[in-house]
């Protein structure tokens, strides 16, 4: 058998061909993570990676399945089969990629810092925050919080579910700083003026990529040439301006 790896995962056998048997591209992410994956107030799900998704789909001929996942259980949500692939802003790491496979980086972020306003001045990169005193807030399972505990492990850490309430942290002064991806925090910055501070230079250098399961080259062959033809038609960039120039 070709597909050595596949037996590993509850997908019967190739994954492009079980999308078009069923009809349909399931596609996890965790909303909440701005500007990529939202719930908008009527309940559909919206972003830079829904509009992708669905793109996706569309070429593929079939229907976009949205699949909303806690973040921590992500991966396995995906290698049980319950989605078809994880597009979620997710960071290519080692770690990750000793488990699934990855896509070319669609988008390259990296940290960034929210700050509480009583800190401005005296806090201006994550190295000053590598101290006891501070206490910062990231989100569980995510790269800010591996960063957080390679980085500026002197600081006491609170981990959240969600990066809503970890953000509301350092809103309300219960923390001091988050530590979360570039894109999240600027806009978050943006909503909540004057409640937090952004230090936006970002201090990781972090790939993002859609995620499948191990074992199956012909679904990757197809993200990193449908990746390849919208950056080159301009597709991309036109999405990529809806979600982040506003
Ligand atoms: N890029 C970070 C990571 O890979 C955070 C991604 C969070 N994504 C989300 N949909 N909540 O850990």
């Amino acid at each position: 058998c070709a597909l050595v790896g596949v037996s590993t995962t509850a997908m019967a056998g190739p994954i492009l061909d079980d999308i078009v048997e069923s009809g349909e591209l399931r596609v996890c992410f965790d909303a909440g993570y701005m500007p990529f994956e939202m719930k908008s107030k009527n309940g559909a799900y919206i972003g830079f990676d829904i509009d992708l998704g669905k793109l996706m789909a569309r070429q593929m001929g079939v229907k976009y399945v949205p699949v909303n996942t806690a973040w921590d259980g992500i991966i396995p949500t995906l290698l049980t089969g319950k989605c078809h692939m994880i597009n979620a802003g997710m960071t290519i790491n080692a770690q990750r990629n000793m488990r699934v496979n990855f896509s070319d980086p669609y988008i390259v972020i990296g940290q960034s810092i929210l700050l509480n306003p009583k800190l401005k001045g005296e806090v201006t990169s994550y190295r000053d925050l590598n101290n006891s005193k501070y206490t910062i807030a990231t989100k569980l399972g995510t790269t800010g919080e591996q960063a957080s505990k390679r980085m500026i492990s002197s600081a006491k850490m609170n981990v959240f579910e969600t990066q809503a309430d970890a953000a509301l942290e350092v809103a309300n002064g219960k923390a001091d700083a988050l530590v979360y991806d570039m894109p999240f925090n600027a806009i978050y910055a943006a909503q909540n003026a004057g409640k937090v501070v952004h230090l936006e230079q970002p201090f990781t250098y972090e790939p993002l990529g859609w995620a499948v399961a191990q074992g199956d080259m012909d679904m990757l062959n197809f993200l990193n040439n449908f990746l390849r033809q919208v950056k080159g038609d301009g597709t991309y960039d036109r999405i990529y301006d809806k979600w982040f120039k506003s």
